[in-house]
């Protein structure tokens, strides 16, 4: 990868810029519009919101105002958790596209594999839930559809019914959170790891060992983690709401770290903490 507009390619062809921009904890109104306007103008072109993010209609503002072209920008949104099933999906894609101003989406993700108010039922639900997901995609209304926090378990329940595999998941990774197992067996079924909490949520910023290694490169922790995520094969998705770091998190194309510094970040075994347990959220 050289640029923020360089790509990877999903299972179906479809492509999709290195870097997302994030946008959880981005709030609704002048700072989403801000921090995605100033997102677009340091040459970022994916945007990653969600429903349960309550910010789709800034980021569509932001992307609408930006003067790029909409096929330009790879958008991502998400299914809420307190949605599930055929029609309710439906329903809750097409209020996204009408929040976000546009008529189609790049990528589409269930959120959480097992939300709490459907602790007893979510294979049922998440199956019923993909159905409609797969309408939206032969019917070309979405690029690309994925999932979000599904680990092993969670993704064999999908494929028992699913006639698209999913080509996207997005999961927690960030230095010392490296979730081996969800990793491989995703990509086994061929699916692309996107990185959430790359900076994780700005603790790894404070790990010694990461400060240690960002001054030998002469550059920020944060461009260190997101460089290593990407020398990992994963998409990152940092967030910041600070236009001068928004830059920064973007010029990670001029070093490269050393084999050994890339197994040395993964090791830092939960240096700024683990993933939540999917099965046990309690939203
Ligand atoms: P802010 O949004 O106030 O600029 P993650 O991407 O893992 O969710 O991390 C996001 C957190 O890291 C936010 O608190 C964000 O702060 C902070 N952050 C993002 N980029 C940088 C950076 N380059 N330097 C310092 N803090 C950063």
């Amino acid at each position: 990868m050289k640029a923020l507009t360089d790509t990877y390619t999903l299972s179906n062809g479809v492509r999709i810029p290195c870097v997302g921009f994030g946008t959880w904890q981005v709030a609704d109104g002048r700072e989403a519009v801000d921090a995605v306007t100033s997102a677009l103008e340091a040459g970022y072109r994916h945007i990653d919101t969600a429903q349960g993010y309550y910010n789709e209609e800034s980021v569509g503002k932001a992307v609408r105002q930006s003067g790029v072209n909409r096929a330009d920008i790879f958008i991502t949104s998400k299914l809420e958790n307190g949605v599930r099933g055929y029609q309710e999906t439906l329903d809750a894609f097409d209020k996204s596209l009408d929040r976000l101003g546009t008529d189609y989406m790049d990528l589409f993700l269930i959120h959480w594999p097992v939300p709490s108010k459907f602790r007893e039922n979510w294979q049922q639900m998440n199956a019923q839930t993909w159905k409609a997901m797969e309408e939206l995609y032969q019917n070309r209304r979405v690029r690309a559809l994925g999932i979000s926090n599904f680990r092993r378990h969670h993704i064999d329940e999908l494929l028992k019914t699913a006639a698209v595999g999913p080509m996207v998941n997005q999961i927690r990774l960030c230095p010392g959170d490296t979730q081996d197992d969800t990793v491989n067996y995703s990509r086994e079924k061929g699916m692309l790891l996107e990185a959430y909490s790359p900076l994780g949520v700005g603790d790894v910023l404070q790990v010694p060992e990461m400060k240690e290694i960002a001054e030998k490169y002469g550059r920020s922790v944060a461009q260190v983690a997101i460089r290593w995520s990407l020398q990992r094969g994963y998409l990152p998705l940092p967030k910041s709401v600070t236009p001068a770091r928004i830059r920064e998190n973007a010029r990670v194309f001029d070093f490269e770290l050393s084999p050994q510094d890339v197994e040395r970040i993964a090791g830092l075994k939960g240096c700024a903490g683990f993933s939540h347990d999917p099965d046990k959220i309690t939203w």
